[in-house]
C-alpha cells in the first residue's frame, strides 16, 4: 500500500502556515492531501489559522473569536514568515475551498476549539463543505470527538479520525464507538505498535507531523495509510525511489 502524502497546514516549512500561497504550493508539488485548521470569527465566519490567537501568525493581537472578519482581513498573515508574503491574508475556509475546486486529493479540515467557544462550527464547516466539495474527499479530524460526533449527526457520510493524547488498551473499539475511520497520531505512536495494531483492526493510521526523512522511509516501510508533513515536497521526492 503507498503511503499518502498531505500537507501539513498547506506547506508549512515553505510558505507562511494556512494561507492561499501554502496551499497552492501544496498542490503544485502535487501533495495527496492537504490539512488545515478552522476558527470562527466573531460575526461567524470561518476561518482557516492554527492558533486560537492570531499573535504568532500575524501582525495583531487577540483572539480570533473577538475579530469580525473585516477587522482580521486587515491584518498581514505572511510577514512574520518571510516579507516576501506580506500581502498574505488570513483565509476564509470558502476561499480556501475555492481555491481546492480542482484540488483532487483529501481536504483534512482539523477543528481545534472545542464546541463552548463555537457551538456552531460544526454546522457552518459542513454547510461550506457541502456546497464547494460534495463530490471530494474531505476528512474532519479532531482531539474534541463531541465535534466529530456532532459532524456524523449532521452528515451520517462524514468522514471522521480522531485525534487523541490518551493511550486506550483497545483504541480500535473507541474510534468505532465514536464512528471514524481513522486516527491521526502522533508519529512516536504512530511508528510503534499502536499504529501497527490499529491498521490490524481497519482502523486508518495517519501519523503527524513526519518531517524527518529517516522517519519519512519508516513510514513507508510499515505501511502507514498517510504522513501529515510540513516537508510534501521531500516525501513526494523519497517515496519515488521506495
Ligand atoms: O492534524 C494533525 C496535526 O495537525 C495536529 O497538530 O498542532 O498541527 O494542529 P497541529
Ligand atoms: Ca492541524
Amino acid at each position: 500500500m503507498r503511503t499518502a502524502i498531505f500537507a501539513h497546514r498547506g506547506s508549512k516549512a515553505n510558505r507562511p502556515e494556512n494561507t492561499l500561497s501554502a496551499f497552492e504550493e501544496a498542490m503544485r508539488v502535487g501533495s495527496d492531501g492537504i490539512e488545515l485548521d478552522v476558527h470562527l470569527t466573531n460575526d461567524q465566519e470561518v476561518v482557516v489559522m492554527h492558533d486560537e490567537k492570531v499573535n504568532r501568525t500575524t501582525n495583531g493581537k487577540g483572539q480570533v473569536k473577538n475579530f469580525t472578519l473585516n477587522e482580521l482581513k486587515e491584518l498581514d498573515a505572511g510577514s512574520w514568515f518571510s516579507p516576501q508574503y506580506s500581502g498574505e491574508r488570513v483565509p476564509t475556509l470558502k476561499e480556501v475551498l475555492e481555491l481546492l475546486s480542482d484540488f483532487p486529493g483529501v481536504l483534512n479540515i482539523e477543528f481545534k476549539t472545542d464546541r463552548n467557544t463555537y457551538p456552531t462550527i460544526e454546522e457552518r464547516v459542513a454547510r461550506l463543505v457541502s456546497r464547494y466539495r460534495s463530490n471530494l474527499p474531505v476528512v474532519y479530524s479532531s482531539f474534541n470527538h463531541e465535534s466529530l460526533i456532532r459532524l456524523k449527526e449532521i452528515d451520517s457520510n462524514a468522514d471522521l479520525a480522531l485525534l487523541l493524547w490518551e493511550r486506550l488498551a483497545e483504541p480500535w473499539r473507541y474510534t468505532q464507538q465514536v464512528g471514524a475511520s481513522a486516527q491521526h497520531l502522533w508519529e512516536p505512536s504512530a511508528l510503534s505498535e499502536t499504529g501497527k495494531q490499529l491498521q490490524k483492526h481497519g482502523v486508518k493510521v495517519r501519523a503527524w507531523t513526519v518531517n524527518k526523512p529517516k522517519n519519512m522511509q519508516k513510514t513507508f516501510e510499515m505501511g502507514i495509510d498517510a504522513m501529515i508533513t510540513d516537508y510534501p515536497e521531500v516525501a513526494l521526492d523519497l517515496r519515488k525511489s521506495f
